[in-house]
């Protein structure tokens, strides 16, 4: 090992890099096929690269991103895949509609964010160092437009759920409320021209997608 380069596993595999690298360029360069667990490869906007590492010496585990998280030597580190809980909330904005019952609405979709148990696990799992605890308390009150405020670097890791023993699915939650923050207060003026103009005729829309 020269000095510049350190030594780390990976998934259970012994990987040289440059201890400049960060994890997922280390995990590259040791030559396997990288077939899960990466997407935007560095960007730190996918969430894909969801993992646990153990620094050498320590006893603590801790959630990361990959790509955003640099080698040492006698880290540990173990990939997360994807995964879809049993329980997958399903709702349609335009049946929640622009009424009134915004909480009993969100209570028919969501019904386990009310029993957060403010253990903080969402917290510390999540590697964008979001409020997501507060997040989730905010979703509960109905206050949308400071969730989707607070969720709004999320990218979607999962990490999150899987941290949460009340199976609440905070990263959902805070797209439901980016969701409903859009289609209730947002109207982008483009958007609006054109489908007046497809309404109205003057525009035509080739669902087949061949030229018109
Ligand atoms: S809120 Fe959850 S899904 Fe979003 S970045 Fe944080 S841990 Fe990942
Ligand atoms: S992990 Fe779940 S129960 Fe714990 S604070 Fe976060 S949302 Fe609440
Ligand atoms: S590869 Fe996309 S966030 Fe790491």
């Amino acid at each position: 090992m020269s000095e510049t380069s350190v030594t780390l596993t990976i998934d259970g595999q012994k990987v040289e890099a440059s201890a400049d690298s960060s994890i997922i360029q280390a995990y590259a360069h040791a030559g396997g096929a990288l077939t899960a667990n990466v997407g935007c490869m560095g960007q730190g906007v996918c969430g894909s690269c969801r993992c646990m590492i153990r620094e050498e010496g320590s006893s603590e585990v801790r959630t990361a991103l990959a790509c955003e998280t640099k080698v040492a030597q006698g880290m540990q580190v173990g990939f997360i895949d994807y995964f879809i809980p049993e329980h997958v909330h399903y709702y349609d904005l335009n049946e929640i509609g622009d009424g009134w019952n915004w909480l009993e609405d969100t209570e028919r979709a969501f019904p386990e964010a009310a029993h957060c148990r403010h253990c903080g696990g969402c917290n510390r799992a999540c590697p964008k160092e979001l409020e997501v605890e507060n997040g989730v308390a905010q979703v509960v009150a109905g206050d949308f437009s400071s969730a989707a405020a607070t969720f709004d670097q999320c990218v979607m890791c999962n990490l999150c759920t899987l941290a949460c023993p009340e199976n609440i699915r905070p990263n959902h939650l805070g797209l439901y409320a980016r969701r409903m923050k859009a289609a209730r207060t947002l109207r982008p003026v483009d958007l609006m021209r054109r489908l007046q103009e497809i309404d109205s005729g003057r525009m035509t829309v080739n669902l087949n997608g061949s030229e018109a």
